[in-house]
């Protein structure tokens, strides 16, 4: 992929090599921030336009486009506070604020909403999570984060528990994760299990998918274990909701029996799926993500101006 006044829709987009230049050009951010400020994106404007709250994501891509040196508009509430209350179509919403921004990042709680608006935008559109389909970026911090801490991410065997069906960050992780030699473990409530789309996709790619129920036996068997929350809004009530909440809950006990060398993931933010006495532990890296996930966006938008 070039990269270069590319859209960001999809975790498919991504191939291989895209992804491990990718990782090699976060790194390189790492020294950036380290010394200081850039100007890289002097004179840039980003957008950030979110219809769904959001922590990490925002601030996440504004601090990396004010670290290379570029301005951000934002709106953290387009619902409340934008012409949506006016009716305003994302297609007009789309052509108006490229006509502004030089890049524009948004989150919507509609699958494909991000891409109606891209059709419609001058300038490249970055997808930061639409509806319970795609988290592209958020899938990038994640493989970057498994990189970083295992110099690779060919032979390790890869297990995601928690709202499988609904989870977008892990929805985009296997779809990167394709295109590399794992093996993918599964374990999530009944009901909520990753789709049959996806599980396809990897077997089509040879790769070795197992659900496994028992949590002991999944916890041992991985090197990456990938957590999600059971993703509450995408219920249509509670009563639906509090079926499956707290259904799995990754502790200190229960880290007892993970592999020494394993590491523990998940995009936050988290509700009780893995417990407080998980985070001093030397394998939990989920802080550690929100650091990566400025490097990673960093890159990405200097790949997506200068190619
Ligand atoms: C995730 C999201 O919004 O999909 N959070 C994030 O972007 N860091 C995960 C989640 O909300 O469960």
């Amino acid at each position: 992929m070039k990269f270069k006044g590319e859209n960001i829709l999809s975790a498919g987009q991504f191939d291989r090599a895209g992804l491990i230049s990718l990782f090699k050009e976060a790194s390189n951010m790492e020294k950036i921030v380290k010394k200081g400020q850039s100007d890289i994106l002097k004179g840039k404007v980003m957008a950030t336009l979110f219809f769904e709250p959001s922590t990490r994501t925002r601030f996440s891509f504004e601090t990396a486009m004010l670290r290379l040196g570029g301005r951000v508009i934002s709106n953290a509430d387009m619902v409340q506070t934008s012409s949506f209350t006016k009716l305003e179509t994302l297609e007009d919403t789309g052509k108006v604020v490229s006509q502004m921004a030089d890049v524009i990042v948004m989150r919507h709680p509609v699958a494909g909403s991000v891409s109606t608006l891209a059709k419609f935008s001058d300038v490249p559109v970055i997808n930061a999570g639409d509806g319970s389909a795609e988290h592209p970026t958020q899938a990038l911090l994640d493989l970057y984060t498994i990189w970083k801490n295992f110099g690779r991410i060919d032979g390790l065997t890869v297990g995601m528990i928690g709202d499988l069906k609904n989870s977008r960050v892990q929805h985009s992780q296997c779809e990167m994760l394709k295109h590399f030699k794992v093996k993918f473990v599964l374990c999530s409530p009944k009901g909520l299990e990753m789709s049959k789309e996806i599980v396809e996709e990897l077997h089509r790619k040879k790769l070795d998918v197992q659900a496994v129920n028992d949590l002991k036996k999944f916890v041992g068997m991985v090197d990456v274990l990938s957590v999600s929350r059971i993703q509450k809004e995408r219920f249509v009530s509670e009563r639906e909701y509090k079926k499956f909440a707290g259904t799995f809950v990754i502790n200190a006990q229960l880290m007892k029996f993970a592999k020494k060398s394993a590491i523990v993931i998940h995009p936050l933010p988290r509700v009780d799926e893995i417990s407080v006495d998980v985070d001093d532990d030397p394998r939990a890296k989920y802080f550690e993500q929100v650091k990566n996930g400025v490097f990673v966006r960093m890159a990405l938008l200097k790949k997506i101006f200068k190619g």
